[in-house]
C-alpha cells in the first residue's frame, strides 16, 4: 500500500487551500530586519550599485522606521555614510556620542519608541582606510586593539539608546567583552547579535558603496573575516560567540551559507539571523530588470529559504516590499 498509487503526493497540493494547509514555513512581516543607510547629505541620496535602496537624511529615516512600524517589520539595523572628513586612522568618530549613528539611534527611538534599534558595531564606515579595525604598518588589523574600541563603540550607541548591538567585525574575543563593558555600565537589556559567520565575501560590493568605503578600501578583509571553504570553523565561531554572551547569532552572506545556517541551527538550537547582503539582493533586482524571474517571486523564496533552514529572521533590503507582498 505505502506506495503509488494508494500514496501520491501531488493530492495534498492539488489545491491553493491545501498548500497553505501542510505548509511547514510561514514568512510574516515579523521575520524581517531593515538595514537602513542614514546620511548627513541630502534628504534622499540613491545607491547606483544598490537600484531601489537609498541614503536616508536623519528626518526621513524616522520616516523609514514609522514605515516599517506600520508594516509590522519589528527593528532596523542602521548603517552610517560618515563625512569623508571625519572618516582617519583610528577610525576615531565612531566613539563620538553625537555622531551620525547615535543622532539617528535618537531620533527614531524619539519617534518610534517600540521599533528596535540594530548598530553595527565595526569602524569600516569610520576608517580612512576603510578596514573594520585599527590597522598596523604592515596593514594588518589588530586584534585587541580594536576590540577594545568596538567595545567603546558598543557602549557609544547603547547609551544612545540602540536595543541590540551587532559587532560585525569578526575581531576574536569582543563578544565577551562587549557584554562586560555593558553589564556594568547597566545596559543589562542590550541584546547582541552577534556576526558570528561573516565570511570574505565578494557580496558586500553594493554596501561598500552604501557607506562609503568600497573606494578606501586597501586590500582585502581576508585575515578577519571567513573562509568560504570552512563550515567547521563556522560552529565553533558560533560556540565561542554564546559562551561569550551572544544573544543571537548571525550568519553572513545568506543564500550561499544555507548550510551554515542549518549546520548551526542543528548544533545551538539558538536565534539564528541571515544577512541576505547587498549583492544577494543587487542579484535579484539584476534577475528581475533582465527578465530573467519575477522579482516578487524571488524575494519571497529566497526569504522563505532561510526560514526553512531554520532562520528567525533575515536581514534584508527588500524588507518593506516583501512586508507589502505579505500582507498583499
Ligand atoms: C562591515 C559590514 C559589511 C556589511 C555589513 N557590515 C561589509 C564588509 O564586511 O565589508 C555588508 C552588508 C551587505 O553587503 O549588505 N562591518
Amino acid at each position: 500500500m505505502s506506495h503509488y498509487p494508494a500514496l501520491r503526493l501531488r493530492r495534498t497540493r492539488a489545491a491553493a487551500w491545501s498548500r497553505r494547509m501542510v505548509a511547514e514555513n510561514i514568512l510574516t512581516p515579523a521575520d524581517l530586519i531593515w538595514p537602513l543607510f542614514v546620511t548627513e547629505g541630502a534628504d534622499e541620496e540613491p545607491i547606483a550599485s544598490l537600484p531601489g535602496v537609498s541614503r536616508w537624511s536623519l528626518g526621513r529615516v524616522v520616516d523609514r522606521a514609522r514605515e516599517a512600524a506600520a508594516l509590522g517589520i519589528p527593528c532596523l539595523a542602521l548603517f552610517p555614510n560618515t563625512p569623508r572628513e571625519l572618516r582617519t586612522e583610528d577610525g576615531r568618530e565612531a566613539l563620538n556620542p553625537d555622531n551620525l549613528m547615535c543622532r539617528a539611534i535618537r531620533a527614531i527611538k524619539d519617534a518610534v519608541p517600540d521599533i528596535g534599534v540594530l548598530t553595527d558595531v565595526a569602524l569600516d564606515p569610520y576608517t580612512s582606510h576603510g578596514h573594520d579595525g585599527i590597522v598596523d604598518e604592515a596593514g594588518y588589523v589588530l586584534n585587541d586593539t580594536t576590540a577594545e574600541i568596538l567595545t567603546e563603540q558598543a557602549l557609544v550607541q547603547a547609551r544612545a539608546g540602540a536595543d541590540i548591538v551587532a559587532p560585525s567585525d569578526m575581531m576574536d574575543g569582543r563578544v565577551g567583552m562587549i557584554r562586560s563593558a555593558l553589564e556594568a555600565d547597566g545596559h543589562v537589556n542590550v541584546q547582541i547579535m552577534a556576526y558570528a559567520a561573516k565570511y570574505a565575501s565578494g557580496f558586500y560590493g553594493p554596501f561598500r558603496d552604501a557607506v562609503g568605503s568600497r573606494g578606501l578600501l586597501k586590500g582585502d578583509k581576508k585575515t578577519y573575516q571567513m573562509d568560504p571553504a570552512n563550515a567547521e570553523e563556522a560552529l565553533r565561531e558560533v560556540a565561542l560567540d554564546l559562551e561569550e554572551g551572544a544573544d543571537s547569532v548571525m550568519v553572513k552572506p545568506g543564500l550561499p551559507y544555507l548550510d551554515i545556517i542549518l549546520r548551526v541551527k542543528n548544533a545551538f538550537e539558538v536565534p539564528v539571523f541571515a544577512y541576505q547582503v547587498s549583492g544577494e539582493y543587487a542579484m535579484i533586482e539584476a534577475a528581475a530588470a533582465a527578465g530573467a524571474g519575477d522579482r516578487d517571486a524571488l524575494v519571497m523564496e529566497t526569504l522563505m529559504a532561510f526560514k526553512r533552514a531554520g532562520c528567525s529572521g533575515v536581514l534584508t533590503y527588500h524588507a518593506p516590499h516583501a512586508a507589502r507582498l505579505m500582507a498583499a
